[in-house]
């Protein structure tokens, strides 16, 4: 009954942006909780998912067994930290950009038993040689500096995604370009599923990406909260204020006159991704690169700009913190809705397994 493991490997089709969706796609992403959401992941997901809201069916996971896998999420002493308080923080912050519980479904990994029997499940189907060939899971080793002490249930969260995203049938994925080894994994697996039994009983999904490339925290870094170089949603005008001023622009530009580089230039990285008036900031672009515009106008203009997004969030956000109780009741209504779907797909990934 078990078919052999590590034969197929076509790449998965990928399609960019929100004009690629269908009618019938049912949309699943998932965010681990590990602290505050911030404008890259605005930029890059949170706002295709909110474009999305109304279009196709649509389920927003917070994946708090996926974030026990992520060394980043335990204090010092080893304990993970309070995953429960940072679950409700992930919420409050897809209310507070927009997401619109009414459309979307927000559910919590963990509260889904479906997930993690799917997983056991389709562990079956996996090389270990096969995770660790998956190069998001290489990159992450080598950057805990797991050596021969890698934790199982991180080499495993691979499968635990695939669990996520085939237990809601999902066939749309919005997710970053460094989540593209999942999808592919994820299809190995549903294929398997279906050759084992015969039908198509899971759907294949494709990967959704952003077509706003990756936001640079305000040091040129890559952004991450434990580096401090990501602007939160939550950001108050005198942090959005600090921040813009600590941005990476070009270190020879030093007077205004002198011509200045757009290129690696946060700035610019963040005007493009935010500032709805694309020919001022084409523009601004020139008169940098020509010189005669120093930063600090130009870091005047960003701070307006951001400001305009952030406010209204900031706003919902305010409204929202105050009333806790709505939050968990919107996580207890998504999850109970998901646990449905969950199970019905569990049901058929059972009898495909014989167990039934
Ligand atoms: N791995 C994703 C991340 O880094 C989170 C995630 C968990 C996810 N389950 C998912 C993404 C399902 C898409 C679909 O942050």
């Amino acid at each position: 009954m078990l078919v052999p493991v590590d034969d197929a490997a076509p790449t998965p089709s990928t399609c960019i942006s929100g004009d690629a969706t269908r009618p019938d796609d049912v949309v699943l992403t998932g965010d681990r909780p590990t602290g505050a959401l911030h404008l890259g992941h605005y930029a890059g997901s949170l706002s295709t998912r909110v474009a999305l809201q109304g279009r196709c069916a649509q389920t927003l996971l917070i994946a708090d067994l996926q974030a026990l896998t992520d060394a980043g999420s335990r204090a010092a002493d080893g304990a993970p930290v309070a995953v429960a308080s940072q679950v409700e923080e992930v919420a409050l912050d897809y209310l507070a950009a927009g997401i619109d519980p009414t459309f979307t479904t927000i559910a919590v990994q963990s509260r889904l038993s479906a997930l993690a029997e799917l997983t056991v499940l389709y562990l079956n189907l996996v090389s270990v040689a096969r995770l660790e060939r998956n190069p998001t899971v290489k990159a992450e080793v080598e950057l805990r500096g797991f050596v021969r002490d890698i934790p199982a249930g991180f080499l495993c969260y691979p499968v635990s995604q695939a669990a996520d995203i085939t237990g809601f049938r999902a066939t749309l994925v919005p997710v970053g370009d460094d989540q593209l080894p999942m999808i592919e994994q994820t299809n190995e697996i549903v294929r398997r599923v279906n050759r084992m039994s015969g039908a198509q009983v899971l759907p294949e999904c494709r990967a959704l990406l952003s077509a706003t490339p990756r936001l640079p925290g305000v040091d040129g870094r890559k952004a991450s909260k434990s580096l401090g170089n990501a602007i939160p949603l939550a950001a108050s005008p005198d942090d959005i204020r600090r921040l813009v001023r600590a941005m990476y622009t070009d270190p020879g530009h030093l007077r205004s006159s002198d011509p200045g580089r757009v290129e690696g230039n946060v700035v610019f990285a963040y005007l493009d991704a935010f500032d709805p008036d694309e020919a001022t900031v084409a523009e601004l672009k020139s008169r940098y690169e020509h010189g005669g515009l120093g930063d600090a106008p130009l870091k005047r203009r960003l701070e307006d700009v951001l400001e305009q997004v952030i406010a209204p969030m900031r706003a919902r956000r305010e409204a929202l913190a105050n009333d806790r109780a709505y939050v968990r009741d919107v996580l207890r209504a998504g999850t109970e809705r998901a646990g449905g779907t969950t199970h019905a797909v569990l049901r058929a990934v059972r009898r495909t397994f014989t167990l039934d």
